[in-house]
């Protein structure tokens, strides 16, 4: 087993324990938080992330599908300047941890009734900036968008459960204000530790 192997068993035993110990859905997110900021800051696992392929069009590796309680992980690896889409999770909690290079994080607001399913006014409400080691917590159905910074960037993914296949998510577009429901990234079954072999 490779290091990495060996810290991402170590980081899925630590999250059974925690997801054994709570049963709320959102407690059980905050409470791997501090696990996945642990993991993504490692350096072996930084290091390994340098030879991941990118998932350009609209792709995410799949790391890991708990057979255990659902939740699912995955990496996605942005080209240089990648302009994110504005979307939510739908009903899922996300954690998205940073391994390599820096993003920005945009965070929406919706400010019309949402009376309408299919359109929606968004606005920009605030962006964070975060470099290797940062994550951020998105509750479900948080409107945002994840922009790609100057260099190549590396994000691990953990979702609450799975969607693709599941549950449509929405997308915004801020011009013409239409939601698109639509399924997740294409999952690209992916092991760690093969790219460094
Ligand atoms: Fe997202």
């Amino acid at each position: 087993m490779s290091d990495s192997q060996a810290l991402f068993s170590q980081f899925i035993k630590d999250v059974h324990a925690v997801w054994a110990a709570e049963s709320d859905m959102g407690r059980r997110m905050e409470r791997t938080k501090p696990l996945f900021e642990a993991l993504v800051a490692q350096p072996v696992m930084q290091a390994e992330s340098q030879g991941w392929p990118s998932t350009e069009g609209h792709k995410n590796l799949l790391l890991h599908t708990d057979e255990t309680y659902g939740f699912v992980i995955n990496a996605v690896v942005r080209t240089p300047h990648r302009k994110g889409s504005v979307h939510d999770h739908s009903q899922a909690w996300v954690l998205y941890g940073l391994l390599e290079g820096h993003e920005s994080l945009e965070r929406y607001d919706r400010v019309d009734d949402a009376s309408d399913p299919t359109k929606a006014e968004v606005k920009l409400a605030y962006v964070t900036n975060g470099g290797p080691g940062n994550v951020d917590l998105v509750p479900p159905y948080a409107i945002h968008a994840e922009q790609g910074g100057d260099a190549r960037s590396v994000a691990l993914i953990f979702r609450s459960e799975v969607l693709v296949g599941r549950i449509l998510q929405q997308g915004y577009n801020l011009e013409t204000k239409e939601v698109v429901r639509r399924s997740g990234p294409t999952q690209i079954p992916f092991t760690l530790g093969q790219a460094a072999a």
